[in-house]
């Protein structure tokens, strides 16, 4: 069976115990696709799940003087050894820049964790004709041989605004980016239940980074049962 991830990025949505039943819906429901759920950081369960859990986000630390943030300490107590890094939201409203990206990057891959990193362009980017160039500079950034690396594409365009990527553009983007590494890539940009089945159609696609259409368990679950 082709290997697809499914990656739900909740953002500043859920609570913990809103994460408990979702856990408890799609505990009961996974057969064989790798799942990935990237909670609030106050929503982390410590209990049997069927699915992998990963953290939206984590200071370089084991711990310290690093108020509003959470260490390897904080992941630990959970077994989280998943992140995401380099999501346009932090680069952008948080100010996370490349040279922070990377700390975070080498710290991650310092604990062996599978790190979900994220590029993508503006519109601006995209109407002046430098996309390629633009998310080559992006990448150049970490390390593409990491062997627990995957590249999530999210065109900053797509992301929260119900216009997903055409075919023929993830296509070009994501056969760019598979040149360079072979880390399974995601796309992720409005995906729903509309659109999975045609992204999933494109072979260099390895799996999609969702945000709105994951929040509820049940329409997580029927966009993963629309590839089957
Ligand atoms: P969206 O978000 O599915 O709501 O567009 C995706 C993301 O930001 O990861």
């Amino acid at each position: 069976m082709r290997k697809f991830i499914f990656a739900a990025n909740f953002k500043c949505n859920q609570t913990r115990a809103g994460f408990n039943s979702y856990a408890d819906a799609l505990n009961s429901w996974i057969s064989d696709e790798e799942i990935i759920v990237f909670p609030p950081s106050c929503a982390f369960l410590n209990r049997n799940l069927r699915f992998l859990q990963g953290a939206q986000n984590f200071y370089p630390c084991q711990n310290g003087a690093f108020t509003g943030e959470i260490g390897l300490e904080q992941l630990n107590e959970f077994g989280i050894n998943c992140v995401l890094i380099g999501h346009s939201e932090r680069r952008q409203i948080l100010g996370e820049s490349e040279e922070f990206l990377r700390a975070k990057f080498e710290f991650a891959k310092g604990q062996n964790f599978k790190i979900v990193y994220c590029i993508g362009e503006s519109l601006e980017t995209r109407e002046s004709g430098k996309t390629l160039e633009f998310l080559g500079a992006q990448l150049k950034n970490i390390d593409l041989n990491y062997e627990n690396l995957i590249i999530a594409y999210e065109p900053i365009w797509a992301i929260g605004t119900g216009k997903s990527a055409s075919k023929a553009e993830i296509s070009e983007i994501l056969e760019f980016i598979s040149r360079k590494t072979s880390a399974p890539l995601l796309y992720g940009g409005s995906v729903n239940l509309g659109n999975i089945a045609e992204i999933y159609g494109i072979n260099s696609c390895g799996g999609v980074l969702v945000g709105g259409a994951s929040l509820d368990a049940q329409n997580f679950i029927n966009l993963i049962k629309e590839t089957k």
